[in-house]
């Protein structure tokens, strides 16, 4: 991207600091700068057109041009732009869409608490965790299980939480009491000679062990998304969740369900929590819960966990915890109306009913010489490249492969993000059979000239 002087790309090299970017490497390349969207498509300042295959950050929904969402955003802010819910105040939106949430959700979650982003839920319900067991006179069971490559945020704690090394790495992190068990991928950490079955066992047995060293009265929850998203998109083994939900009844270990990527309808089912047969204590939602048109998260529990908290906070006098945004009116009025269009139009429903065209277009990339799994559910999948497919061995640096494999697919009109080496596909619910096929047709080119670059810089 070449700079020009006082235009957008150099104030923005000029004066913008990005997440998750290599700053150096954006001083020299810029910024590609995007203009507007069209349903499942975006565009950049040069009027190029793109497919945006992974819903933004995994989460329009309602793709990228749902005036219905403007409205309701200008409506709220005509009516009552702003207002908490501090110390018994409310206001209509939060209240209708917690009702909308606890309709939504397995049946038993009745209780919502709203803040801005994934990382603030997940933040919050560590401190719900731990205010819940100091009620409870055991002010021990505090640490929390995730699991290598997990993402569940970048806050102190929830960066935790999340199991990647660029979120812990020169950032101190851990911070908090957090074991991180194997990733449940079968493919990447199966053994040699295990069957997928004996995976699932050796890892529910991981947890089971992990939590009688540490002693069960130390382990405050269990944390996990169903399948695991911005850590490379890993579906589970069979069984696993089952089991996960098993233990945690056993040792009496909370079970929280981080649907942030996963819910409403993303793996083809509401939640991944019913997709994959286990009930959580607490559900965490955000991203398509507003479409990403508006910075929104809830905290679904049920009225076990509520109701510990609420009698310690009648100790108490109050819940020392909410931010100024807690339930926003006007994120609250767009989130609703994001719900009801997701009803309406039956959106869940197409996840599910596109899956098999989907999922199996992208599996017609396995025999890829670049490709070493394709895995996947919904409309959630993940393309891993590998340079020896028998080995699995990853090209090196890691991610240079899939950075290619990105950057030839954007130049097709195609967007996509890698993790490591796995490309990424989240495409927005309103995706149609005709947006499903360009997808995969212009991914193939991208990994047919990602091939042609590899075999003539000799990486291959
Ligand atoms: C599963 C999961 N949890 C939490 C988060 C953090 O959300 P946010 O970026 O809104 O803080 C993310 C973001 O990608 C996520 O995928």
């Amino acid at each position: 991207m070449n700079q020009r002087p006082n235009s957008l790309h150099a104030s923005d090299i000029a004066h913008s600091m990005h997440p998750y970017t290599n700053m150096r490497l954006h001083e020299e390349k810029g910024p590609m700068i995007m203009s507007h969207g069209d349903g499942a498509r975006v565009y950049d300042m040069e009027g190029k057109e793109y497919i945006e295959a992974l819903a933004g950050l995994w989460s329009v929904a309602v793709g990228f041009s749902e005036t219905r969402l403007a409205d309701a955003a200008y409506e709220q802010l005509k009516k009552l732009p702003y207002y908490h819910s501090f110390a018994h105040k409310a206001h209509e939106p939060s209240i209708r869409l917690a009702e909308k949430l606890a309709e939504m959700t397995p049946e038993g979650l009745n209780r919502v608490f709203f803040t801005n982003s994934g990382s603030e839920a997940n933040d919050t319900v560590i401190k719900m965790a731990w205010f819940m067991n100091n009620g409870l006179g055991r002010p021990e069971k505090k640490k929390f299980l995730s699991r290598n490559k997990a993402y569940h945020g970048i806050t102190i704690a929830s960066g935790s939480l999340t199991g990647l090394p660029a979120n812990h790495k020169d950032f101190d992190l851990p911070a908090i009491p957090v074991v991180h068990l194997t990733t449940p991928h079968y493919w990447r950490w199966a053994e040699e000679g295990e069957t997928e079955a004996q995976f699932t066992e050796r890892l529910l047995k991981e947890m089971e062990d992990t939590i009688l060293e540490e002693g069960p009265e130390t382990i405050a929850g269990f944390i996990g998304e169903p399948v695991m998203g911005a850590g490379g998109v890993m579906v589970p083994p069979e069984g696993y969740w089952p089991g996960v939900e098993a233990i945690c009844r056993k040792y009496d270990i909370l079970l929280i369900s981080d649907e942030v990527i996963n819910g409403f309808g993303r793996t083809g089912a509401r939640f991944g929590c019913e997709r994959y047969g286990f009930t959580p204590d607490i559900i965490v939602t955000s991203k398509q819960l507003t479409s990403s048109y508006m910075p929104l998260a809830a905290i679904v529990m049920n009225d076990k966990v509520y109701d510990v908290i609420a009698d310690n906070t009648a100790k108490l006098g109050t819940f020392g915890h909410g931010f100024t945004g807690s339930g926003h009116p006007v994120a609250c009025a767009v989130g609703l109306e994001n719900l009801n269009i997701i009803e309406e139009q039956d959106l869940m429903g197409n996840a599910a009913r596109l899956e098999g065209l989907f999922q199996e277009g992208l599996r017609a990339f396995a025999d890829h010489p670049l490709v070493g799994e394709v895995r996947g559910v919904g409309l959630i999948a993940g393309v891993e490249l590998a340079k020896d497919k028998v080995t699995k061995e990853a090209f090196q640096p890691a991610g240079s492969m899939a950075g290619k494999v990105v950057a030839f697919a954007a130049d097709e009109g195609l967007i996509v993000r890698n993790v490591y080496e796995t490309v990424a596909l989240c495409p927005p619910l309103i995706v149609t059979e005709d947006d499903i096929r360009e997808i995969h047709a212009r991914l193939g080119r991208a990994l047919d000239r990602a091939l042609d670059w590899a075999k003539a810089e000799g990486v291959l």
